[in-house]
C-alpha cells in the first residue's frame, strides 16, 4: 500500500543553486527559503559547508543561515563533509547535519577527493560531534543507480555504503540518483539494498531528471513504502561534478502527482510555483518544472 503522507525536503537552495556559475546574492537565497516555508516545506536543505574552492556558489553559507527568518515547526539542514566544515556550521544551529557518500569510487574521489573508506574516516568523527550537541545526521548516498565515471552501480555497492553509513552512526540516507540516468527497477534494487540496513523510514529518495525518469521512480520507491522524499523548487540544479546531469525532480512536479493521488504534503502548490517564478525571474529562465509551466500559462 502507498503511504497517505509524504514528507518533502526542498534541496534547491542548495543542491539547485550550487551549480549556478554566476554568484546568487545571499539575500535572494534567503528569500528563496523564506517562500518555501511559506508555501509549506517543512524541511528545507540551505547551503553546504563544502570548500569554496570546490563549490564557490555555497560560499556564503554563514550568511544564509544566518539570514533567515526561522519558522516554528521548519527543520534547516546542511551538508557537512568533514570536521572544518562540521565546526563552521555549528554556530548556523543547523537542525540536520549531511556527510555524503557515494556507491562509486570514482564519484568519491571526484566530489570529495577521497576513496569511500576514507570518507567514513572522515565522517565518523562529524557524525559523533553532531549527535552529541544534538544535531540530526543524514548521509546522502550519490550514484546509487549510476555513475557518471563508472556506469553501472551494483546493488552490492550501495548496500555496502549504507552498511557503512550505518557503523558510523547515520541515522537516515538519501538513495541518490546523481546523474538521473535510473529507471524504475533499478531505483527498486538500490532501495531495497538499503533497507538491508535502514528501516523504511529512514530512507529518502533523492532523484535528479536527466532522463525525465524521476517521477516513475519517485513511484517505484513509494511502492516499495519510501515516504520521504528530496526535490528541488523549479527543477533547479545538478552536481558540479557530475557533468550533464541536471537538476533534482521538480518539487512542482512531485507535489502535483503526489496530490493527485491523494497523497497529502501540507504544501500549498500555488505559493510553490511562485517560489519558483521567483527563483527563476532571477536567474533569467523559465522554472524546469512542467507542472509549474501549466499553472503559469493558464
Ligand atoms: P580537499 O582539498 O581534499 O580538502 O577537499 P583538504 O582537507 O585537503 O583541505 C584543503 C583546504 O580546504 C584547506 O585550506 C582546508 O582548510 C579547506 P588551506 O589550508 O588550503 O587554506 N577546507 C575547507 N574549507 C571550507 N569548508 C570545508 C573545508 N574542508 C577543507 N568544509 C573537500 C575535500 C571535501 C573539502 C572538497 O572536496 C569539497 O569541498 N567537496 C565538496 C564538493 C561538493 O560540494 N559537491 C556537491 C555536493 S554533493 C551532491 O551534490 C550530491 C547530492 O546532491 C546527492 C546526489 O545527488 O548524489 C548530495
Ligand atoms: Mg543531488
Amino acid at each position: 500500500t502507498l503511504p497517505s503522507r509524504v514528507q518533502l525536503i526542498d534541496v534547491g537552495p542548495r543542491d539547485g543553486l550550487q551549480n549556478e556559475k554566476p554568484p546568487v546574492p545571499a539575500e535572494i537565497k534567503i528569500g528563496l527559503v523564506h517562500r518555501l516555508q511559506a508555501a509549506g516545506l517543512t524541511e528545507i536543505e540551505v547551503t553546504s559547508f563544502v570548500s569554496p574552492k570546490w563549490v564557490p556558489q555555497m560560499a556564503d553559507n554563514a550568511v544564509v543561515m544566518a539570514g533567515i527568518e526561522r519558522q516554528v515547526g521548519v527543520r534547516y539542514s546542511v551538508l557537512t563533509p568533514n570536521m572544518v566544515g562540521f565546526q563552521a556550521a555549528v554556530a548556523s544551529r543547523p537542525h540536520e547535519i549531511v556527510v555524503f557518500g557515494a556507491a562509486s569510487q570514482a564519484f568519491s574521489q571526484k566530489n570529495i577527493n577521497c576513496s569511500i573508506e576514507e570518507s567514513m574516516e572522515r565522517f565518523a568523527p562529524v557524525v559523533q560531534a553532531a549527535l552529541a550537541a544534538g544535531i540530526a545526521v543524514r548521509g546522502a548516498m550519490s550514484c546509487t543507480v549510476g555513475c557518471p565515471y563508472e556506469g553501472e552501480v551494483s546493488a552490492a555497492s550501495v548496500a555496502h555504503l549504507a552498511g557503512l553509513m550505518k557503523q558510523i552512526g547515520v541515522q537516515r540516507v538519501d538513495v541518490a540518483d546523481t546523474i538521473g540516468t535510473g529507471t524504475p527497477l533499478k531505483v527498486q534494487k538500490a532501495i531495497e539494498a538499503t533497507l538491508q540496513h535502514f528501516d523504511i523510514d529512514h530512507i529518502c529518495g533523492h532523484f535528479h531528471d536527466t532522463y525525465g525518469q524521476a517521477l516513475a521512480n519517485t513511484l517505484a520507491a513509494l511502492q516499495l513504502g519510501v515516504w520521504n522524499f528530496q526535490s528541488s523548487v523549479a527543477g533547479l540544479g545538478g552536481c558540479p561534478y557530475a557533468k550533464g546531469a541536471t537538476g533534482n525532480v521538480a518539487t512542482e512536479d512531485l507535489v502535483y502527482m503526489l496530490h493527485g493521488m491523494g497523497i497529502t504534503t501540507g504544501i500549498d502548490l500555488d505559493k510553490l510555483v511562485d517560489a519558483g517564478a521567483f527563483i527563476s525571474d532571477f536567474l533569467g529562465r523559465k522554472p524546469n518544472s512542467n507542472v509549474a509551466q501549466a499553472i503559469l500559462n493558464k
